[in-house]
């Protein structure tokens, strides 16, 4: 049928790598549309913005996520069969081990790991001429996050095994050598924690109960039997993986403090103003791009007609910046979050809808916690200067990230 918000002429997938973040904000957001019809990888491609467009996203009767994902991202940075590809029964029963591991202890043990690590990490800091931070969240949240998932990493390792995180988040996009890379890192973080898994089962290596390494070693599926050692493998990847990848919210919030130099004081200040600090660093900054999925069936939403098995966009970046769900979206104001109620459409650098029923990100709690105890160290605890560097960060290159890392010299603590 005739729809008239589309793109006409070819496919656009170079398009959305020279636009990045911006692709489907320009075509959603300039005429106040929900969905817009574009030409990505070869299908016809129904974009979806604003709270209305993700609420359709996470409606199970109408998306599913099994073939949704292109191989090239699930050969790099999420694993082939993981619960990212999941749907229905399985998926939820997968579903609740993932949010098994986020009770109230295990956050404030993560937010204490955190915290202790930056006091160690600064000490190291205070001798060095500089440092760039983002290198060096890299190799501190691979600490902090194996030593809270249960996994053993000895010291002379952790470079090696960070290098590999690195490749695969920040390697998957890309294309020609550096993509084959980011390829072997995952098959060597997977070999890595695959034998780890068989000691845990082995009883070769002691894991506490309630740890990553502990319930990925000893879940059952609904057939009663354990997850195989690969896939195991895979999904303890599935937590340790991002938490490395909070680096770059934490390289953000830094650049927000020096951006915004009245924040600072605000944050060390106030645990209230801490948290909605966390939020606009998460909801302001460039991380997620985009989201997709298949539609189960064929149905007409909004005057668009959706046919089975269609590829479907969310735009995460968008939604975090739609001036129809945030009053002055390009201005950085943790304000906005002392009344904020908690949509599940609305906030979504994490995806949004319900935890239990949808792929939303187990570990946004997490995040807070290691935001929290990061950007409260850094307001309370450390004095640095800025070298000349370029803080530029670009829209148009995803993954985001400032150009120079964030170089800080003269370190102090305070
Ligand atoms: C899913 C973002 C941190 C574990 C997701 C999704 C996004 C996301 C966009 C997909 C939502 C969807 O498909 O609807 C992020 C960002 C993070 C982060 C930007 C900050 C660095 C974490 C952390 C953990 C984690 C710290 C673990 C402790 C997961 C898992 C899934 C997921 C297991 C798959 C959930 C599912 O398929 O149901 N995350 N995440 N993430 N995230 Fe995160």
């Amino acid at each position: 049928s005739y729809f008239p918000a589309k793109d006409k002429g070819p496919d656009r997938s170079l398009g959305i790598l020279k636009d990045g973040y911006n692709f489907a904000r320009k075509r959603l957001q300039k005429q106040h549309l929900d969905v817009y019809e574009t030409k990505l990888l070869g299908e016809r491609a129904a974009l979806l913005g604003g709270e209305k467009g993700a609420e359709l996203f996470y409606d199970n009767d109408k998306m599913k996520r099994g073939g949704a994902m292109p191989a090239f991202i699930l050969k790099t940075l999420f694993g082939e069969n993981g619960i990212q590809t999941m749907d229905g029964n399985p998926f939820e029963h997968r579903k609740r081990l993932f949010l098994s591991l986020m009770t109230p202890e295990a956050l404030d043990r993560l937010f204490q790991i955190t915290a202790e690590y930056w006091e160690r990490a600064s000490e190291f800091w205070e001798k060095k001429r500089k440092v760039v931070l983002y290198n060096e969240m890299l190799t501190l949240l691979m600490k902090i996050s194996c030593e809270w998932a249960g996994v053993p990493l000895k010291d002379k390792e952790v470079k090696k095994r960070a290098d590999d995180f690195a490749l695969m988040i920040d390697g998957f996009g890309s294309i020609g050598p550096k993509h084959l890379q980011s390829r072997k890192a995952r098959q060597r973080s997977e070999q890595w924690f695959e034998n780890l898994i068989l000691d845990v089962r082995e009883g070769k290596l002691e894991a506490q109960e309630g740890t990553a390494i502990f319930e990925m070693a000893m879940h059952r599926d609904l057939n009663g039997n354990h997850l195989d050692a690969r896939m195991a493998a895979i999904e303890l990847l599935n937590i340790v993986r991002p938490t490395v990848a909070v680096s770059k919210f934490i390289t953000f919030g830094a650049l927000a403090m020096e951006e915004f130099p009245e924040e600072k004081e605000k944050v060390a200040a106030s645990e209230d103003y801490l948290y909605y600090f966390a939020q606009e660093v998460r909801r302001f900054y460039p991380f997620v791009p985009y989201l997709p999925a298949r539609t189960k069936k064929e149905f007409a939403w909004q005057g668009y007609n959706f046919s089975e098995g269609q590829l479907v966009l969310i735009d995460v970046y968008g939604n975090n910046h739609d001036p129809r769900i945030w009053e002055e979206p390009e201005t950085f104001n943790p304000e906005r979050f002392r009344n904020w109620n908690g949509g599940l459409f609305d906030l979504i650098p994490q995806g949004g809808g319900d935890y239990e029923k949808n792929h939303r990100c187990p570990g946004e709690w997490s995040t807070l916690e290691i935001l929290k105890a990061s950007f409260q160290y850094i307001a309370r605890h450390l004095d640095y200067k800025l070298p000349k560097q370029d803080l530029s960060y670009s829209l148009n290159k995803m993954p985001a990230l400032p150009k120079d890392g964030f170089i800080m010299k003269s370190i102090k603590k305070k």
